[in-house]
């Protein structure tokens, strides 16, 4: 998918590509903890109106802005503001949609390392017989030792350069087209598998019965940004991929598409593992590690457990990997149309630099554990703080306000082939409950 080669094969495999990057570990690995950690249904009511309506119009404003600019979002955000008479300044939104991208997948990359560490685990029949107490001490056990994050962490960012550093083509079609229907399935099942523990009905209010009383600024700013990270939005990424796609595809229905599939498969995932939780008296708020002291006790008991965990972290693996390689894109393509390192010498060069970052991250699980000062946090949990919470609203921001606001809104309405009431809803959306919802959300935390 490196510039210079030709846009997407298909409209399939546009969004097949944008799908394999808004599915992933944000979705069965962040989503169930964050919904652990704000409270149940509460954080996912705020979650869901985020999704529909900031993350939503902030995606198809910036296929539309990727699409139009057909460069990589620097460049991109360079030629779109010339061409509209618009400030040079807003070339920053590209610059700082670039970087994020890098700072996410440098912890990103630290926690596709762990699903690695628990595919082979898996395998090698480490769940079997374990109580609650027994993964929890995997778990644990694996954060301590910098050695075995290092290493993981390692393969991980290496599969993603290499990946990256040939562009991004048929290898992600196939990945995305064949193991991620499979993940859904294997979820499926999961589900199925917690209707049977007896704590399926707890889950499901726990998930959805709302408690307006526990909505507070924390909790909306932690939805809004997981809204915003699960989409793959305020990074660049969805862009940079707007730029690979033909006038052809309608960005409405497409977004669509993945606004929903990525929605199904991570409510699913805090169905499969609340009824674990639930079943085996663990704590809803167990943090990052939730699905990894979660998951593991569900295969113990299961008859081929080790079969279906190795499958199942293996298949969350891949999905973190199709994540992975979006994030790293747009970084790589500025670099590469910058700089005479060319296309391998860019890979290396930016992912070597994600890479060292995700390595100061993993120690804060182990040898650098004191809070940072100011942020009070260790630095894995400030980097995915910081770009979550603040860095992706804060781009999704400018770029729905430079749609709604700074082009041509004929042409733009023109573009997306809306008319009449639609019309009326996507300029409502656009130029101000999306850009309005950041700003209260923010105020909201402030205050
Ligand atoms: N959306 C991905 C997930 O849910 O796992 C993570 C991600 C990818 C975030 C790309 C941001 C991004 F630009
Ligand atoms: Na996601």
């Amino acid at each position: 998918m490196s510039t210079g080669t030709a846009h997407w094969g298909s409209r399939l495999t546009f969004v097949l590509a944008a799908a394999g990057s808004a599915v992933g570990l944000g979705n069965i690995w962040k989503f169930p903890y964050m919904v652990g950690e704000g409270g149940g249904a509460a954080f996912v009511l705020v979650y869901l109106a985020c999704i529909v309506l900031i993350g939503m119009p902030v995606l198809v404003a910036e296929w539309l802005i990727g699409r139009r600019g057909q460069k990589n979002p620097v460049d991109t955000m360079r030629d779109l503001s010339a061409a509209n008479g618009r400030s040079g300044a807003w070339v920053l939104l590209g610059a700082s949609a670039v970087i994020v991208g890098a700072v996410i997948l440098s912890f990103y990359s630290v926690v596709g390392g762990w699903s690695l560490y628990y595919t082979v685990e898996a395998a090698t029949g480490a769940f079997a017989g374990l109580d609650g107490s027994g993964v929890e001490a995997l778990f644990e056990g694996m954060l301590a030792s910098p050695l075995t994050l290092l290493l993981w962490h390692s393969a991980f960012m290496g599969a993603t350069i290499a990946i990256v550093a040939r562009g991004v083509t048929g290898g992600l079609e196939a990945a995305v087209r064949l193991l991620m229907p499979a993940l859904a399935v294997l979820i499926a099942v999961l589900v199925l598998y917690g209707t049977t523990t007896g704590h399926f009905g707890e889950t499901l209010s726990y998930m959805f019965a709302v408690d307006f009383g526990r909505i507070d600024g924390g909790l909306v700013i932690a939805a809004m940004g997981q809204a915003f990270f699960t989409l793959s939005v305020g990074a660049g990424v969805m862009m940079a991929y707007g730029a690979y796609l033909g006038r052809e595809t309608s960005l409405l229905s497409a977004a669509w598409t993945v606004v929903i599939l990525d929605t199904v498969i991570a409510l699913s995932a805090g169905l499969v593992i609340f009824p674990i939780v639930f079943a085996n008296g663990l704590e809803t708020s167990a943090g990052p590690g939730l699905i990894f002291v979660t998951l593991p006790i569900a295969f113990a008991q299961m008859a081929v457990g080790s079969v279906v965990g190795f499958v199942f972290f293996l298949l969350l693996a891949f999905a973190a990997l199709t994540s992975a390689i979006s994030l790293l894109e747009p970084a790589v393509a500025f670099t590469e149309q910058r700089s005479r390192l060319g296309r391998i010498g860019s890979t290396l060069v930016i992912g070597g630099l994600c890479w060292a970052l995700g390595i100061a991250a993993l120690l804060s699980f182990n040898l650098w554990s004191a809070p940072l000062p100011l942020v009070g946090l260790g630095l894995f949990d400030a980097l995915d703080g910081l770009t979550s919470k603040i860095m992706l609203p804060l781009n999704g921001f400018f770029a729905v306000l430079f749609v709604g606001w700074f082009l041509n809104r004929r042409g733009v309405l023109e573009e997306l082939g809306l008319s009449g009431l639609r019309a009326k809803v996507w300029l409502a959306l656009s130029c101000v409950v999306a850009p309005l919802g950041v700003v209260a959300v923010f105020l909201a935390e402030m205050l």
